[in-house]
């Protein structure tokens, strides 16, 4: 099997369902976006988080690891990659795929088979021009060097490799409970727990002492004051676009 950009989600996705469920908020758009669909592969599948359950789902996902915390209910998820989906031509109404392109080791490779396995493409994704957005990288400056983050995919590669006919902002709200990297944006202690961080990749792959000192300064800056008087307007915030976004390509 191929190695994922990165670090393998059987090392550091060992507690990823401790802090990552799906958001009803979110779920809601995702499964708006997949549309009359009925057959839906879910590549990077994950724990099996948004995958819709009134439609016939398969579920594709590399990590041993992530697929052994999928609940009861989720479909069983087969073994792979995206970059080699096993899988015939047109097998499926829509292939979806949920903040995973940019673990992937050749994006453009699964972008390609994303469309030879189905008509339609949903992702939801973060926007890496936006990056700005999220105060998380003033206390954890290392973030941005990490393989996949360095070049994210964002909309201009996705209209690149899709037929991309709408893309569309997701404002997450503020008690969003799918812990993912900007879910905490106007909750920043969050970010002082190593389970919270434990369930985000982008402190996962950190040197322990960066995620330390990062640790140390957002500690820092809350207690002085300085983070609620640069920021604190968040706090006051129902929903925020914090950058991540839901695309639709194909038919
Ligand atoms: C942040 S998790 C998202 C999981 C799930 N979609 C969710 O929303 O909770 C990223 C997932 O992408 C998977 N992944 C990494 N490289 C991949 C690849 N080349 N092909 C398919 N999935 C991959 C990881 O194993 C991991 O499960």
């Amino acid at each position: 099997m191929r190695r994922s950009l990165g670090s393998s989600y059987d090392e550091i996705g060992q507690s990823y369902s401790a802090t990552r469920r799906e958001d009803p908020r979110i779920a809601a758009v995702i499964h708006s976006a997949l549309g009359a669909a009925k057959s839906v592969l879910n590549v990077g599948a994950g724990t099996g988080n948004y995958e819709p359950r009134d439609r016939t789902v398969i579920a594709l996902e590399p990590s041993a690891a992530m697929i052994a915390q999928r609940s009861g209910g989720a479909v069983s998820a087969v073994q792979g990659v995206a970059e080699a989906l096993p899988f015939a031509s047109d097998s499926f109404d829509v292939a979806m795929g949920v903040l995973t392109v940019h673990h992937w080791s050749d994006r453009v490779r699964g972008m390609r088979e994303l469309r030879r396995v189905a008509r339609r493409q949903v992702l939801f994704f973060f926007e890496p021009a936006k990056v700005d957005a999220t105060w998380i990288m003033h206390y954890w400056p290392a973030i941005r060097e990490l393989p996949t983050e360095v070049d994210p995919p964002g909309e201009a590669f996705f209209r690149s490799e899709l037929a991309v006919q709408d893309v569309r902002p997701v404002l997450v709200p503020a008690d969003c409970v799918d812990g993912f990297g900007g879910a905490y944006w106007a909750r920043p202690e969050a970010y002082l727990d190593p389970t919270v961080r434990g369930g985000i990749s982008s402190f996962t792959q950190l040197d322990p002492a960066e995620a330390a000192a990062g640790h140390r300064r957002l500690e820092r800056a809350l207690a002085s004051g300085e983070w609620d008087e640069r920021f604190g307007d968040l706090r006051a915030l129902s929903e925020f676009d914090i950058g991540y976004r839901i695309l639709v390509a194909g038919d």
